[in-house]
């Protein structure tokens, strides 16, 4: 049995008090950890404040991104080792933001899944396709492709450690939502690489999520399908009612 894992992911949205207060509405009132990882993936800003918040709670605290060496001149990024340091636990990799706005690559992405197992974080690793790559048919070679760069080098041990994210950009912040039929297939062919490129127990272990559009009323339909083991959510996870909701329906 994967444990269910639902993510917050606030992007760039929130003040420091409105994150801090949010941590107070919903600390207390997730599931318990060892039934489901509630996560909440906050700009860096406000990891520290949130880190402390949470403490002795059942709400992991998450970076959206984080650079691939531990220190260095390297203007305006953050190192894993920083991240760890504050308590952080996970971290979302390769969000289709970051690659599409920032210059993010397979290659970037696996180099920072590295150095967030080398110190000890869980990355979240985003994959997605395009609108035009869904209608010309190339979903599954494209989440093939991002799965396999991100995790090229990895060992089966740390792959079994890992969350994958799927996450057609078509259906980011769109209000579409995959069926839940189009979620479930992309989840399996992405399960399906992993068992190529690892091994069936390996792929069997490794915790896939759905993004896109992902709201209270939906959520249960996507996570009764049998390879979709978590959301990791946008919009919908900004309020603290919403994202308690939402945490709940993994439970
Ligand atoms: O990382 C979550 C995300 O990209 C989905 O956003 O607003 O469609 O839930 P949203």
């Amino acid at each position: 049995m994967r444990k269910p894992i639902i993510a917050g992911n606030w992007k760039m949205n929130k003040t420091k008090a409105e994150a801090v207060s949010f941590l107070q509405d919903v600390k207390n009132s997730v599931p318990a950890a060892d039934k489901v990882d509630s996560v909440v993936c906050s700009p860096d800003l406000f990891l520290d404040a949130l880190v402390q918040e949470a403490e002795g709670t059942d709400v992991h605290i998450a970076a959206q991104n984080m650079h691939f060496e531990d220190n260095g001149a390297f203007t305006g990024e953050t190192s894993p080792a920083a991240l760890k340091d504050l308590g952080v636990t996970f971290v979302v990799l390769g969000h289709s933001e970051r690659r599409d706005m920032f210059g993010e690559t397979d290659e970037s992405v696996n180099k920072k899944v590295k150095a967030a197992l080398n110190h000890g974080l869980t990355p979240i690793v985003c994959v997605g396709e395009t609108l035009d790559e869904r209608e010309s048919d190339k979903t599954n070679d494209v989440v093939t492709k991002q799965v396999n760069g991100a995790l090229e080098g990895l060992t089966e041990d740390q792959v079994k450690g890992i969350v994958v994210a799927y996450e057609p950009v078509w259906a980011i912040g769109t209000g579409k939502t995959a069926t839940s039929e189009q979620a479930n297939d992309t989840c399996s062919v992405i399960r399906a690489a992993l068992a190529n490129t690892f091994s069936a127990e390996t792929a069997d272990q490794v915790r896939i999520q759905y993004g896109g559009s992902v709201k209270p009323a939906n959520i249960q339909e996507l996570l009764g399908q049998s390879d979709i083991d978590g959301a990791l959510v946008g919009g919908a996870s900004l309020e603290a009612d919403s994202f308690l909701k939402l945490a709940e329906a993994g439970d």
